[in-house]
């Protein structure tokens, strides 16, 4: 039994393409699309947007988590990000950290290597848990 099973990957990988195509990046010409399934069903996508002052570019997932606020929150349940031709991108670094605090460690990433946890990309991850023991210690 494969651990994605129930998850339609066609239906998200599509969902990612079709917002890839909407993404701006006149710099780099490498365009991102990310595309979500939320806890309740719900499909939120997201594409990278670029900026003169390069550094200022914002990935395809920080669309994606905007929209997932925007649109009623909840938890990642799956994700698929494409690059231009509509294949499996890894996240960035930093991008696997919005996806953990808006994931769990059971959220299932489509990646070049096959379907893998978000605990598999992102090993002994920093998240709210710690500040929350970090400020009871402080307040101790
Ligand atoms: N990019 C994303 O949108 N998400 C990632 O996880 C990797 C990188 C974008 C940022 C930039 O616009 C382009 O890809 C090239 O780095």
């Amino acid at each position: 039994m494969s651990m994605s099973e129930g998850i339609d990957w066609t239906a998200l990988q599509s969902a990612a393409i079709a917002i890839m195509h909407k993404a701006y990046a006149p710099y780099s010409h490498f365009k991102v699309g990310v595309a979500g399934l939320m806890d309740d069903g719900r499909i939120v996508t997201g594409c990278n947007v670029e900026n003169a002052s390069y550094g200022l570019t914002l990935c395809a997932e920080c669309g994606m988590v905007s929209s997932i606020h925007a649109t009623g929150g909840g938890l990642l349940t799956a994700v698929a990000c494409v690059d231009q031709h509509g294949n499996a991108l890894m996240p960035c670094g930093r991008c696997r950290q919005l996806l953990w605090e808006h994931g769990s460690p059971t959220t299932q990433i489509m990646t070049p290597e096959g379907v893998l946890t978000l605990p598999d990309i992102l090993p002994q991850a920093f998240g709210p848990a710690d500040l929350q023991s970090r400020a009871e210690d402080a307040h101790a």
